[in-house]
């Protein structure tokens, strides 16, 4: 999360209350955590709100908040950090194909179902990746009923991700020869990616804090839960690693992102180390 400059002039100072109430009720309903040393980062993203919607006030806007829930949403989206691109750590990627999908499939049958949840999905370039590089690095593939399904909690991302245009820095770290055969050239930088691509993906919101929302996916074989836990605190990553585990089926695995860690939060996963990559699992 980046620090910003000093509001522009025509941005409303909020009061410390209003400062507190604002991370309060986001933590309540994402479990990012905005304290007061967000301060900046706070007033231009609620200023934008209170532009957008022309209420009088802070104090209205935050009523508004408590019974518009598109403007929820809308509140929530401005707060999302949505950096992520194609091949993202992409030994985790090598670990899915040479080590966690061949013991998954080895108590399934060809054409059963493999579940893969990529969550939080931002944009859509983990699901994607995760597609590509399947057809790209496992054999199997075509052997299984492979199910991608990308969710977030940002309802614009996720939009952006159905559409599948992305800028030249998304896929900065993507082979020439993969580009050209899994996305169209566009207009100036950016591409699209194929639809065959874009139809293997499902993408559903979803909210990893709130039990309904993640009880309604059902149950995965893998879970990526990458560089989302960083903007929590101790409280609710707990909360959602009890609903991830939840959503594992018996032995399913779990990644997270490399400065991520279950070791403080829960004891709940079995800790594997493969060659590529360090993960999670069910029990
Ligand atoms: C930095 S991106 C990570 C994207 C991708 N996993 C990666 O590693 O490249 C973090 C994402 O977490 C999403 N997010 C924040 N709170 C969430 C929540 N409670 N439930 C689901 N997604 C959430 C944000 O909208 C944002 O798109």
């Amino acid at each position: 999360m980046t620090e910003e400059a000093a509001p522009a002039p025509g941005i409303p100072v909020l009061t410390d209350a209003e400062i507190r109430k604002i991370g309060e009720l986001l933590y309540r309903w994402t479990g990012m955590v905005f304290g007061e040393n967000k301060r900046f980062f706070i007033e231009r993203r609620v200023a934008e709100r209170i532009k957008q919607t022309r209420v009088a006030s802070t104090g209205a806007y935050i009523v508004m908040l408590g019974s518009h829930m598109e403007e929820r949403a809308a509140l929530i989206n401005a707060f999302t950090i949505n950096e992520t691109y194609f091949y993202r750590e992409e030994h985790q990627l090598a670990a899915l194909s040479q080590d966690i999908l061949p013991d998954i499939v080895r108590t399934k049958r060809p054409g059963d179902l493999v579940r893969i949840w990529s969550l939080p999905c931002s944009t859509g370039e983990e699901p994607y990746s995760i597609a590509i590089w399947l057809l790209e690095n496992w054999p199997l593939v075509d052997a299984y009923n492979v199910e991608i399904v990308g969710s977030d909690i940002d309802t614009d991302a996720l939009a952006r991700a159905e559409n599948g245009y992305f800028a030249a820095r998304s896929l900065a770290r993507m082979p020439e020869r993969v580009k050209d055969a899994y996305f169209e050239a566009e207009k100036g930088h950016r591409r699209r990616i194929i639809q065959d691509i874009r139809e293997s993906v499902q993408f559903v919101a979803a909210n990893v804090v709130d039990p309904a929302n993640m009880a309604r996916m059902g149950l995965f074989d893998v879970i990526l839960c990458r560089n989302l836990l960083i903007y929590f605190d101790d409280a609710a990553r707990l909360t959602a690693a009890g609903h991830i585990y939840d959503a594992l089926n018996p032995g399913g695995y779990l990644c997270l992102g490399h400065s991520e860690s279950m070791a403080r939060i829960t004891d709940r996963f079995t800790l594997v180390r493969l060659p590529d990559a360090i993960v999670y699992r069910r029990p």
